[in-house]
């Protein structure tokens, strides 16, 4: 197979989300964290995909299609918008939507198959076990909660089933991924998952089932259509459905010829095993590359619990995103959970960060500043002789080095570090210009220091608002029309012209003489509400 063409391309995925109902802030928490890894990665001047979609095959699917009432293709077609419309609330650019029930999808898993029936490594057997249908997924009898749960859906009993199914001999690529993980450490992160995968993979692989006796829902087995294939072994292959160009054939050798390898796939740590072992011992059997790396973050939590659709125990990310602006949100959830850990939701927290945070030290900042540009000097950035700036200028000197630093945190996908590291700069900002007191040296006639406080100030706040583009691009937007800019972070065609970042992420590039826009608050101040209502 072709190798990926110039390293200039980055694909990128989220899971293919069920749609045993609408989305909740989980499945949220996962797209808002691909796609500022997509933006950033287009102001590096990247051509990205970025790839999301829905797993709509599977018994969970089908089940709960019959209990509303609905065929399971009307059940995935109403869920799957509520999911788009979603996405355009939370301002995600995403560049393909994989549904796995497509026409052309089918044509890849067939294909697919065929490659690993052709090497030997399916066969039949008889498959005994508890299954999680919440999971899709068998179990450990040693894994069960009271003998009857999965650890993870602890409201629905696993089922016994004992029924004959094709096999995939993951047992055969034992030593393969053991390798994998010598050879390349970064392949999935971080490191305490790949501890957990490694224990795993340690204890004996095991081949696994990958065809459903009595399952209507989902695309038959090509050498036996008594038997559909197994709702995980689609979802996975949907990544590669999903590189296919519209008007492809659809053919493994065209989804293929672009954009593979896949350079990242974000996950929760729930559906680990399957990329981080099933899916790189499927590659292997078909003999492709494999993806560049995985990412296994942790779960939101409500009362220590994950939140999901099977616990019920969900926050409604439409009544969210309606109550506060994608930009809160996105902010909100990169800022607050590390990612790769766990984080419990909590409403007072959310409105007490982001009006500290936006509100107040950015937001505040940049009005305050721009009143006294408008006020001294017409509205115009002053002129100031950067090189003339001492070096260990508080702002200068920070801001020098920060576009490095956060280039390295969203390679690394430490968004709350980021966070921090341009929340530190803004702070540096306040008590500069507070202790500066630009006002008083005014009235003495400081002229030049004035407009030297009043620029590195500015400058700071651009430079700010820059770095977070990928997490609020709404924000950035706002902050750079009021510094005189017309560009749009939104718009993929400006950031690849307008916007690189060699130059964005310097300190420095704020032009002497633009004219500034009038000051507005550019983030409002948020209110505790009583109850969230979408
Ligand atoms: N359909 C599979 C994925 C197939 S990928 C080829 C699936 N879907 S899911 O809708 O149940 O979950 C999708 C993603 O959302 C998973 O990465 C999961 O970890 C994430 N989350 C679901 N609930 C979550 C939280 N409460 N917190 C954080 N992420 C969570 O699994």
């Amino acid at each position: 197979m072709t190798p990926k063409q110039t390293e200039n391309l980055f694909a990128l995925t989220t899971p293919l989300y069920y749609v045993n109902d609408v989305p909740h802030v989980g499945s949220a928490y996962t797209t808002m964290a691909a796609d500022a890894v997509a933006r950033f990665q287009r102001l590096q001047g990247k051509s990205v995909l970025l790839i999301t979609g829905t797993d709509e095959h599977g018994q969970k699917i089908q089940r709960t299609a019959e209990a509303l009432n609905r065929s399971p293709q009307e059940h995935c077609d109403q869920i799957v918008s509520s999911f788009e419309s979603l996405w355009d609330k939370l301002d995600i650019q995403y560049d393909r939507f994989s549904r796995t029930t497509a026409s052309r999808h089918a044509d890849i898993v067939k294909e697919f198959f065929g490659r690993l029936w052709d090497k030997g490594d399916i066969y039949l057997s008889q498959q005994q076990g508890w299954y999680c249908v919440a999971c899709e997924e068998f179990k450990e009898e040693r894994e069960l909660i009271s003998e009857k749960y999965c650890p993870i859906h602890t409201n629905k009993p696993v089922e016994w089933r004992d029924e004959e199914n094709y096999f995939f001999r993951l047992s055969k690529y034992q030593q393969q991924l053991e390798a994998l993980y010598q050879e390349r450490p970064e392949f999935l992160e971080p490191e305490s998952r790949r501890n957990e995968i490694l224990s795993f993979i340690g204890q004996g692989l095991q081949d696994f089932s990958i065809s459903r006796l009595n399952l209507e829902w989902g695309f038959p087995v090509p050498v036996d259509p008594k038997q559909t294939i197994y709702v995980w072994f689609d979802a996975l292959l949907g990544y590669v459905t999903a590189l296919l160009d519209s008007d492809q054939e659809p053919t493994l050798e065209n989804a293929l010829s672009q954009w593979w390898p896949i350079n990242l796939h974000l996950i929760g740590k729930d559906i680990l095993r399957f990329h981080a072992i099933s899916w790189p011992a499927l590659l292997m059997s078909a003999d492709l590359p494999l993806p560049g790396r995985i990412f296994g973050h942790g779960f939101l939590t409500k009362d220590g619990k994950k939140m999901g659709k099977s616990l019920g125990n969900t926050l409604d990310p439409v009544a969210l995103v309606s109550q506060f602006g994608s930009d809160a949100v996105r902010y909100y959830f990169l800022k607050e959970i590390e990612f790769g850990q766990d984080g419990d939701f909590n409403l007072t927290r959310f409105v007490n960060t982001l009006n500290a945070d936006l509100a107040n030290d950015l937001g505040n900042l940049l009005n305050r500043t721009l009143k006294m540009v408008h006020k001294y000097f017409d509205g115009r950035v002053p002129e100031v002789n950067l090189a003339a700036m001492a070096e260990d200028h508080p702002l200068k000197s920070y801001g020098q080095t920060l576009g490095k630093t956060v280039a390295q945190g969203y390679e690394n996908l430490a968004f709350s570090q980021i966070c921090e590291a341009i929340l530190n700069l803004v702070q540096a900002g306040n008590k500069y210009i507070d202790e500066q007191a630009p006002w008083s040296l005014y009235k003495q006639g400081k002229l030049d220091l004035v407009k030297s406080v009043l620029y590195s100030v500015l400058e700071s706040v651009r430079l700010a608002a820059y770095l977070l583009s990928p997490i609020t691009p709404n924000l950035s937007n706002r902050i750079y029309n009021q510094l005189g800019f017309s560009i749009d972070f939104n718009d993929k065609t400006t950031i690849e012209t307008a916007l690189p970042y060699e130059t964005h992420a310097q300190w420095g590039v704020l032009p002497a003489d633009q004219r500034l826009a009038e000051p507005q608050p550019v983030f409002l101040r948020l209110e505790l509400p009583e109850t969230l209502s979408s």
